[in-house]
């Protein structure tokens, strides 16, 4: 085989390539613990399972969340909109070991089905989530969480959700484009 070109696009510093491979929408991970309730704002999720409806979530050790979370092993994942840029920023860039964040961002908490952690009622989805493997917390911060139980807003069918690239910036989800006939049996 002839030897491939090189590339020609610039070097990107690899720390930083979350920018690029962060495309999940931000969400608030509320918690609760001996009666005290948080909320912490995460972008780092991924899905890994259909059926159990897995979640793997990086909660870091140095946030308060972290033990309320790994203690009551238990959370529910709230997905806010674009008119709660604000609330998550502020939820994110301050510690529920100083304050009620329920209280401090004018959020209402809403009692779930399935777990004693509280709901976000402002947001637009609330999943609660039991935690399903805790194998990979200690190296990684990794909770791997089922969804047991998610409550969804009627409208809009294509919420604005905020996708956090770093440095500040966020994409709002918009455009929609609707390929399903192309997709195999199955594989929607
Ligand atoms: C946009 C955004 C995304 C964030 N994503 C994560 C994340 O994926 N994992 C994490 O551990 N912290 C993340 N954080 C930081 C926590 O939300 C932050 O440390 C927060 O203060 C923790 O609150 P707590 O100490 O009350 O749990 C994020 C913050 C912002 C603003």
């Amino acid at each position: 085989m002839a030897a491939l070109a090189r590339s020609r696009k610039a070097d990107f510093p690899v720390s930083r390539v979350r920018q690029y491979l962060e495309p999940g929408p931000i969400v608030l991970v509320s918690s609760r613990l001996r009666g005290k309730t948080n909320i912490m704002t995460m972008g780092w999720h991924m899905v890994l399972e259909f059926t159990p409806a897995l979640v793997g979530c990086l909660i870091s050790s140095g946030n308060h969340s972290h033990e309320m979370v790994r203690a009551s092993r238990e959370c529910v994942i709230n997905l806010p909109t674009i008119g709660l840029t604000e609330q998550a920023i502020g939820i994110g860039n301050t510690s529920g070991a100083e304050m009620d964040k329920f209280e401090r961002f004018g959020l209402t908490a809403e009692a779930g089905e399935s777990v004693d952690a509280p709901l976000i009622r402002e947001c637009h989805a609330n999943f609660e989530c039991r935690l399903h493997d805790d194998a990979m917390v200690d190296k990684y911060d990794l909770f791997i969480f089922e969804v047991v139980k998610a409550h969804v807003s009627k409208r809009p069918k294509h919420p604005e959700t905020l996708h956090y690239t770093g440095d500040g910036v966020f994409m709002v989800a918009g455009k929609v484009i609707d390929r399903s006939k192309l997709f195999r049996p199955g594989m929607l």
